[in-house]
């Protein structure tokens, strides 16, 4: 642990060496030059008005429309069930066994939203939260009314994508987290997030969508279950202390109670090697970049496959061959055995479904078997939705996993013993 510590306040200084000397250290970004840039009215919300005052940020922000797919990512619509083929089996009777597509560019969200077959009639503003920059200012305006509204009234009232104002301050273009759930659970954890470090934020802006949430029973508000920590097993701890009963819906197979996560990247990256080490969302996914004499930002949100050099090369030496080769190593290994844990999932479904149709089976074993078969898949979904394949945090990737595979059988073995002791 010293040795690392040392290596990474190493690594740190060395950097500020070399940004100091070069004038672009993390921060010292010149925003387009030009004495006096033209103020953002407040509420403005279309990011070409942005792009007049900050036209580098806006020719950076459009290229999160070109397409082009790397092995485990990419910026086009590609559904998960073309490489994962038993998704629609481990989510029968739920959405996601409708249509569940890659993630892809930001500047796609709003229309993503409104054409994917989860949303309903029952659908509400919920679903609207992390689509769009109109999304806090509804909030304010409608207060808690605005998560229960139906989708297809909120959804009116919206016209851009995820545009500038989600991140940034339109008066001083500080960074701002816009969401209202990030702050309220940060502030559970005893973190104030506007006294958040400048380093801090260059995460936390990431972190008001890329989350594992939930909407409220009553109010349909959204909310992130990190009161107990980060980690599966504490926010599995949360769902089943602070709001027991809860459930995402019930397979129709194993009639288990299951819990669906979404996207945990802000959670997985935390305990993972760079999360730890102080390495931001930001210093990876928006490296910056030379236009004309400025250095700015990256805007285009993507796999930092494309940009190597860039995202991890004033970290580590090795050159992008050997950085690829790291990358695509961490999520084979994590990809195969993701697909191990889908199939020890769906074999733990069927033999709670054949010992739910078989008279006179165990009740109790089955109950045990049951409660097993959610535990097992929730493991494997905290890595199945964590957009990385593994690679923000690759042990735990691995653990999360592992475990996985342990219930998911011990359930199937239970179940078949209900079966057997009658
Ligand atoms: C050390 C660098 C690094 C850091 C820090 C990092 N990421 Fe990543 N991220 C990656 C790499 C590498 C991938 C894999 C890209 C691929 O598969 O093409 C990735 C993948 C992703 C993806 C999926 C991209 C795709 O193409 O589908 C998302 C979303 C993402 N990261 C969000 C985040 C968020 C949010 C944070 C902070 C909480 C974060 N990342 C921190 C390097 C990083
Ligand atoms: C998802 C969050 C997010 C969105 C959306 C976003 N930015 Fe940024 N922006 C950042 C981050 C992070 C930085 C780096 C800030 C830092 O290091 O202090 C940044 C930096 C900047 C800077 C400072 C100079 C630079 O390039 O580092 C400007 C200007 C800027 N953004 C303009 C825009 C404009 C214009 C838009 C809309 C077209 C936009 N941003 C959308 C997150 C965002
Ligand atoms: C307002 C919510 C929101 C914020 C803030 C946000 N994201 Fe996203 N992000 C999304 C959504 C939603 C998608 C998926 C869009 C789709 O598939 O239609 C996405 C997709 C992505 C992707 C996948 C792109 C691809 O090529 O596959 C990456 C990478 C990413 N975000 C990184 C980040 C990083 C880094 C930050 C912080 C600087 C950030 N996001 C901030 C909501 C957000
Ligand atoms: C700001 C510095 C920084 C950046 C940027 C950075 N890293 Fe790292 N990385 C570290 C540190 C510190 C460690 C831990 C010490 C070590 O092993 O070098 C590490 C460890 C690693 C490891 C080995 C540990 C593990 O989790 O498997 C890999 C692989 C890696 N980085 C890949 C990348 C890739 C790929 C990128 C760019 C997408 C990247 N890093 C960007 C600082 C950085």
């Amino acid at each position: 642990m010293k040795r690392l510590k040392i290596y990474v306040l190493g690594i740190m200084f060395l950097s500020l060496l070399m940004f100091g000397l070069s004038g672009c250290g993390n921060g010292e970004v010149k925003e387009t030059a030009g004495a006096d840039l033209k103020a953002i009215p407040e509420g403005e919300l279309d990011p070409a008005v942005w792009g007049k005052t900050y036209p580098d940020q806006y020719a950076s922000y459009l290229k999160n429309n070109e397409g082009g797919q790397t092995q485990f990512g990419g910026s086009e619509k590609v559904s998960k069930y073309l490489t994962q083929p038993l998704l629609p089996e481990l989510f029968k009777g739920y959405g996601f066994a409708k249509e569940y597509n890659e993630d892809r560019g930001h500047t796609y969200a709003l229309q993503d939203i409104r054409e994917i077959k989860r949303i309903t009639p029952k659908s509400t503003g919920s679903c609207m939260t992390c689509k769009t920059p109109s999304a806090p200012g509804l909030i304010k305006e409608m207060g808690l009314k605005y998560y229960s509204t139906p989708f297809s009234e909120i959804s009116k009232q919206v016209k851009h994508s995820i545009a500038c104002a989600d991140c940034h301050d339109p008066k001083t273009m500080e960074l701002k987290v816009t969401r209202p759930a990030f702050i309220q659970a940060m502030q559970r954890r005893g973190v104030d997030v506007s006294k958040a470090s400048r380093q801090d934020m260059r995460s936390y802006v990431c972190g008001q969508c890329h989350v594992e949430y939930y909407f409220k029973k009553d109010t349909k508000e959204v909310a992130f279950p990190w009161d107990k920590g980060f980690s599966p097993d504490e926010i599995e701890s949360y769902y089943r202390q602070v709001t027991p009963g809860f459930q995402d819906w019930e397979h129709p197979d194993s009639k288990a109670p299951m819990l669906k996560a979404q996207h945990p990247e802000f959670e997985t990256w935390q305990s993972g090697t760079h999360g730890s080490a102080g390495v931001a969302c930001a210093d990876c996914h928006m490296p910056y970049e030379k236009v004309g004499k400025n250095k700015i930002s990256s805007h285009q949100w993507t796999s930092p496959l494309k940009t190597l050099e860039r995202s991890c090369g004033a970290c580590h030496r090795n050159g992008s061959d050997w950085l690829k080769a790291r990358v695509t190593f961490i999520q084979t290994k994590t990809f195969d055995l993701l697909l191990k844990a889908e199939t020890a999932s769906n074999a733990a479904h069927k033999a709670v479904a054949k010992a739910i149709a078989t008279p006179g089976a165990d009740p109790n074993l089955v109950k045990q078997a049951q409660d097993l078969v959610v535990r097992g898949q929730w493991q494997w979904d905290f890595v199945a939705a964590e957009n990385s394949t593994g690679f923000h945090n690759p042990e735990l990737a691995l653990e999360t996993l592992g475990k996985s595979i342990d219930l998911s059988r011990q359930a199937e073995l239970l179940a078949t013993q209900a079966i057997v002791k009658k």
